[in-house]
């Protein structure tokens, strides 16, 4: 297996994990085959579910590829804003004709069983999101081969991750689409305005740790990738961009919504899941995200089937669409050909910055 970042690929090019059905082997193997790393995304299901879609990989590609877990989260010691939230929904259950949903699932998404299998089957590559592993897992992980990569969202964080045992660490920008990974939720951030750009983080980030450094968060075009190759990242890791490819399997709403000049724009919400995400703002979000309350998990198990009976509806306006701030450049084409593609507006403009042409590859950092 790769021992080094670069070494995982061709391209500096990362398809991010999407879950909630975004990315599946199908869109990996599309991915790792064009040169770039293909991501699974184990969040919300199964520990079994993991290895299913890891054994299809497998069969789909030989290359390198990544899976990405979710760190467990506190359970909820106080459960009376999550009922206050229920009343607040009474609206959409009549409007969609379903009941809310039982807010007493699982807090920590089967990491324990998950982190077995991948121990015990390794895989190349494992990001974590919403906290940081113990020195003891990751050092595990080191153990068999398998490279790790926590995300992160503050310096403060990275030094965490550094400091644990990671390999790398996914530097996500406020832009980005989707669960923003901070360690510890905390709802007094809130509309502070203190979540950082990319570039802004990056350039904090790499100062503060010395491990490689995989930049996300609103990047669709090639420039913006040599941008934060040149701020430093060894890679770039793309969600959105990914999402609009016919091998994701996030729903067609969702798709066509990331063009639709209907949605005009973003926003980080607590309103689907009841932690920070950015999506489309559509009607769910504007009515319910200015007093959503900071219950993670729980209010994600709560408005499940109401985002599962608008889906049915074939009605936007009901579903969560995660969607970084580039979503209006999504361009709708095959994974491995946005991957060639991304690769040549890369190149071309590194040539235009006079950082040379073409350079990246197996142990061929920029
Ligand atoms: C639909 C969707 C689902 C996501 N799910 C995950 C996930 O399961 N794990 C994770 O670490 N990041 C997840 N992310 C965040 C991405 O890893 C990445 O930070 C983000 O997509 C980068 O911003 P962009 O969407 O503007 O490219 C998700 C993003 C989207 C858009």
């Amino acid at each position: 297996m790769p021992t080094a970042l670069t070494d995982f690929c061709r391209h500096p090019i990362v398809q991010a994990p999407m879950a909630g059905g975004g990315s599946g082997p199908e869109l990996a193997a599309a991915v790792c085959e064009a040169g770039g790393l293909g991501f699974l995304a184990a969040g919300y299901k199964t520990a079994d579910g993991m290895y299913q879609e890891i054994k299809q990989l497998r069969g789909l590609t030989g290359r390198p590829f990544g899976v990405n877990l979710f760190m467990p989260q506190p359970a909820l010691t106080d459960t009376s804003a999550v009922e206050v939230y229920r009343e607040q929904l009474a609206g959409e259950t009549a409007w969609y004709e379903t009941e809310l949903g039982d807010v007493d699932g699982p807090t920590d998404d089967g990491y324990e069983a998950k982190v077995a299998i991948l121990r015990d089957d390794p895989v190349p590559l494992v990001s974590f999101t919403f906290g940081c592993p113990s020195r003891a897992v990751l050092d595990g992980f080191a153990e068999v081969g398998t490279y790790t990569v926590v995300t992160v969202t503050t310096a403060a964080e990275a030094q965490a991750a550094q400091w644990s045992g990671a390999d790398a660490v996914c530097v996500q920008g406020v832009e980005a689409g989707g669960h923003q990974g901070t360690h510890r939720d905390d709802p007094h951030a809130d509309g502070t305005g203190s979540g950082l750009g990319l570039l802004a983080l990056l350039a904090q980030v790499r100062e503060t740790v010395q491990i490689p450094v995989i930049a996300a968060g609103g990047l669709m075009r090639g420039a913006q990738i040599a941008a934060v190759l040149a701020a430093g990242a060894s890679m770039a890791q793309l969600g959105t961009a990914f999402l609009a490819t016919p091998e994701s399997g996030a729903n067609p709403l969702h798709k066509q919504a990331l063009t639709n000049p209907l949605f005009t724009h973003t926003e980080l919400t607590r309103a689907f899941s009841g932690r920070p995400a950015r999506g489309l703002v559509n009607r769910f979000l504007r009515e319910h995200g200015p007093y959503a309350p900071a219950a993670y998990p729980a209010v994600h198990y709560l408005t499940a089937p109401v985002r599962k009976a608008a889906a049915k509806a074939g009605d936007a306006q009901g579903l969560n669409l995660w969607a970084g701030q580039g979503h209006r450049l999504a361009r709708e084409m095959p994974a491995g050909q946005l991957v060639g593609v991304l690769a040549a507006e890369l190149d071309a403009a590194r040539v235009s910055l006079g950082l040379g042409g073409p350079g990246y590859g197996p142990g061929g950092a920029v």
